[in-house]
């Protein structure tokens, strides 16, 4: 059973909703004039996508990009596979990709700058979680939900194995299940 397998709870199903309305207002701000294309990077972004989305209150195209560098570990291995590219010429389009977790920053690193090379106006990221400390690469996220500690976090989107996704809050595996 999945519950037993968590440590803690890390962000709550309220949190997760205070996280969204917040960045939501916050993106809708920014985004104003712009010509926005949400970007969500497969598959952990599913939930925050659609729930943050609800809450951006404009004109918007929405695509995804799914991409692969983890397999079934826990540690980035720097080697990242396009899966499903966007669909859309990106020229003139204010991008906005948003990502589950920010870890080293290699995935997101190596995804801006394949979509930079495709002129769009601008890229933005937003990230739901973010663990600052264990960045390798110079990368900085405009939107930010809440940064989380070192320790492997699952649920709302993200995996473990491909498991746990529909856990509707955020926690902390135990370690037990990965080492
Ligand atoms: P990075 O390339 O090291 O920044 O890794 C980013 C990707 O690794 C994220 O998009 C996640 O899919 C995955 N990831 C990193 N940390 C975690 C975690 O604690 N739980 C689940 N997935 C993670
Ligand atoms: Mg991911």
């Amino acid at each position: 059973m999945a519950y037993q397998d968590i440590e803690k709870v890390l962000v709550s199903e309220e949190d997760l909703k205070e996280i969204n309305k917040r960045l939501g207002a916050q993106i809708t701000k920014d985004f104003a004039d712009k010509n926005l294309l949400v970007v969500g990077i497969l598959k952990g972004s599913i939930y925050f996508m659609t729930d943050l989305t609800r809450y951006i209150n404009l004109p918007c195209k929405i695509d995804f990009l799914a991409v692969s560098s983890y397999g079934s570990g826990t540690t980035s291995s720097g080697a990242v596979r396009i899966i499903k590219d966007i669909d859309i010429n990106l020229e003139g389009y204010d991008i906005l990709i948003v990502e589950d977790i920010l870890d080293s920053g290699r995935t997101l690193n190596y995804v801006c700058n394949m979509l930079k090379s495709r002129n769009p106006a601008s890229i933005s990221i937003a990230t739901l979680l973010d663990k600052p400390e264990r960045r390798v690469v110079d990368l900085t996220p405009d939107y930010v939900g809440c940064d989380v500690p070192d320790e492997f976090v699952v649920g709302y989107g993200l995996d473990y194995d491909q498991r746990y996704r529909n856990l509707p809050y955020i926690g902390q595996l135990k370690r037990e299940i990965y080492e």
